[in-house]
């Protein structure tokens, strides 16, 4: 792992480094992105910057320098022999009192990379009684604030899933806990509008523009007559899902597979930028 903090890079990535009053440690107050890593390049990075960027604004977290960003990852990057990794880029409020009030220094800056190990072509998934909130102040927001994602993905863990799926409180399909979801209802691929309450996912936005769709909401039980499903994220870009609960799917189905193909294909267009 390599770690840039506060422009510099850090000699012991995994060494101590922010203060323990950080206010992304006190209260999670921060936002964060996740980048794919391909031959030592970013995938879509000014994508995920942009999303960084309307995260930090939602939370009233100002003097974000993209900029002192962008240095970091070429920074964590250079020289890197990475054939598939993933940048984390943490902003948080920084230092402040114990509590959630921020102060006033400035924001802390981490980009860190690791290698990354492909996921499968197949997964399973599960559901869980606990809705997300689209009316929340933090609905689409990839804020550090994640705890709910951490006990929803344990469970699924616990039912044999690798994903956590979500209603939101309207009963609709809402997401995972770290991916968005596409499905397949008479031949038509469909996934949930930003509505939902569901993060803007680099993944899913692309895949709506490279093979189309149909935005829509619907209560979650829709899922129980697709006869396909995928994952859309950035670490595991189009993952066909062969078990829902209890229920076995075709996986890759014929529309999986075409948008797995043109994933392919299309992804060095976003490499480096
Ligand atoms: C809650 C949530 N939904 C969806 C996604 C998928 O977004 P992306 O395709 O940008 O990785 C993520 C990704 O990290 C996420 O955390």
């Amino acid at each position: 792992m390599r770690v840039w903090l506060n422009g510099s890079l850090l000699t012991d990535p995994t060494g101590p480094a922010v203060p323990v009053t950080d206010h992304g440690l006190t209260v999670g107050d921060g936002v964060f992105e996740a980048v794919k890593v391909v031959d030592g390049r970013p995938f879509a990075l000014e994508r995920h910057l942009d999303r960084l960027r309307r995260s930090a604004d939602a939370l009233g977290l100002t003097g974000v320098d993209l900029d002192a960003v962008r240095r970091g990852v070429a920074a964590v990057l250079d020289g890197a022999d990475l054939p598939l990794g993933r940048l984390r880029i943490t902003v948080t409020g920084g230092p402040a009192p114990m509590g959630s009030g921020r102060g006033d220094a400035a924001p802390t800056v981490v980009v860190a990379v690791d290698a990354m190990r492909p996921w499968p072509a197949t997964t399973a998934v599960s559901t869980v009684p606990w809705p997300r909130n689209e009316r929340g102040a933090l609905a689409g927001v990839k804020s550090t604030s994640y705890a709910e994602n951490v006990v929803a993905l344990a469970a699924a863990q616990r039912a044999g899933a690798s994903e956590a799926v979500f209603a939101n409180l309207a009963g609709h399909l809402c997401e995972g806990t770290g991916s968005n979801v596409f499905y397949v209802v008479d031949g038509e691929l469909r996934t949930p509008t930003l509505a939902s309450g569901c993060l803007a996912g680099v993944t899913r936005a692309l895949i709506l523009e490279w093979y189309g769709g149909r935005e829509v909401d619907e209560p979650i039980a829709v899922v129980d007559g697709a006869s396909e499903v995928f994952l859309a994220s950035t670490t595991r870009d189009v993952q066909a899902v062969a078990r829902w609960n209890d229920r076995e799917l075709v996986a890759p189905g014929q529309v999986t597979s075409e948008v797995a193909a043109l994933w392919r294909e299309r992804e060095p267009e976003l490499l480096g930028g």
